[in-house]
């Protein structure tokens, strides 16, 4: 059974970028970039999701996807509730299921989830109420579909002919939902050259057989780059040694200045964050001209206001991009 598509093949849940076809993909950057003109305006509210209620419930740490979800709902005009589980009853011992049933019993239209474990939102899904849809915003290390629409939307709007383009994704894959959502929306939109870049302990068995180009050194997985993706070392989801040192995996994976000029002359930075200057990027790459990593943070809002009108069944009138 498909759990997030409809028999129409409309979004109910958004749980991972898996089995998405095409063309929903496409229609998801489309609305976003309607969307996109909306926080320039001096008043940044849409009527869209009135009376709608949407619970942000994270039980792990959140800066960029937490907030931007919360503002993304609230400009579409729909109460919001921001849950801390670390100061409900979910730390009391009180089940997530029990949780959720309680939560649901304020009838509420929107679950927005983040979980170390895989599957959670999955689970969620499974068991929601019927006309109650689940946003998976990071499932352990298994995926972060917005976050994976947000970064093609970035793309796309700097090097809109995938198909010409060069990305590669750098540092610690394995533990990486960020990468995991990237390499199936990536290859849905069908990229020139996709690579992973990293050592071969952060590298998950598999990539090359779904046509992508593994490399374990540096110099030869940024050359001639549209596009470089650097992750962070998912450090609480390792397990014993996976690296040397910092210092060293800095020496040898970290994007410095030099490196970046064996990309292409326009090549874009791009890093989901949070980022960890000195260790996986240099600062003057992470704020030089190359960089959008910020810019990915603004996407963010558009996407995830496009993901949650499509999954309530909205109308976005067609509007000129930002
Ligand atoms: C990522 C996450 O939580 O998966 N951050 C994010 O959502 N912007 C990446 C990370 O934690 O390194």
């Amino acid at each position: 059974m498909n759990l997030q598509l409809t028999p129409e093949g409309r979004l109910k849940h958004l749980l991972t970028i898996d089995g998405l076809p095409r063309h929903l993909l496409i229609e998801l950057l489309d609305t976003a970039q309607s969307l996109s003109n909306i926080a320039l305006r001096a008043n940044k509210k849409l009527p869209l999701l009135r009376g709608r209620t949407v619970m942000n419930l994270f039980f792990e740490a959140s800066t960029r996807t937490r907030t931007t979800f919360a503002l993304a709902a609230e400009r579409l005009s729909a109460d919001v509730v921001n849950i801390d589980v670390s100061t409900s009853s979910t730390s009391k011992g009180e089940s997530l299921l029990d949780t959720l049933a309680t939560l649901h019993a304020m009838h509420c239209d929107m679950f927005v989830v983040r979980h170390a474990d895989s599957g959670a939102a999955h689970f969620i899904a499974e068991h929601a109420p019927e006309g109650v849809s689940v946003l998976n915003a990071g499932d352990g290390r298994h995926a972060h579909p917005t976050q994976a629409l947000l970064d093609v939307y970035t793309i796309r709007r700097h090097k809109p002919d995938f198909s010409a383009l060069t990305v590669a994704i750098v540092g610690d894959v394995m533990h990486s939902r960020v990468a995991r959502s990237e390499l199936l929306a990536l290859g849905t939109l069908r990229v020139g050259e996709l690579r992973v870049v990293g050592p071969r302990t952060l590298i998950p068995p598999g990539l090359e057989e779904m046509g992508v180009r593994v490399c374990t050194d540096m110099a030869e997985g940024v050359a001639g780059a549209d596009v470089i993706i650097m992750l962070r070392l998912q450090r609480e989801r390792m397990r014993g040694a996976f690296l040397p040192s910092e210092g060293e995996y800095y020496r040898r994976y970290g994007l410095t200045p030099e490196r970046l000029k064996l990309a292409k002359p326009d090549c874009i930075v791009m890093h989901p964050g949070p980022m960890n200057r000195g260790v996986e990027i240099a600062s003057e790459v992470a704020d030089g001209p190359h960089s959008v990593i910020l810019e990915q943070v603004s996407n963010g809002l558009a996407v995830r206001m496009a993901v949650m009108a499509h999954i309530l069944g909205a109308q976005v009138p067609v509007m000129e991009a930002a």
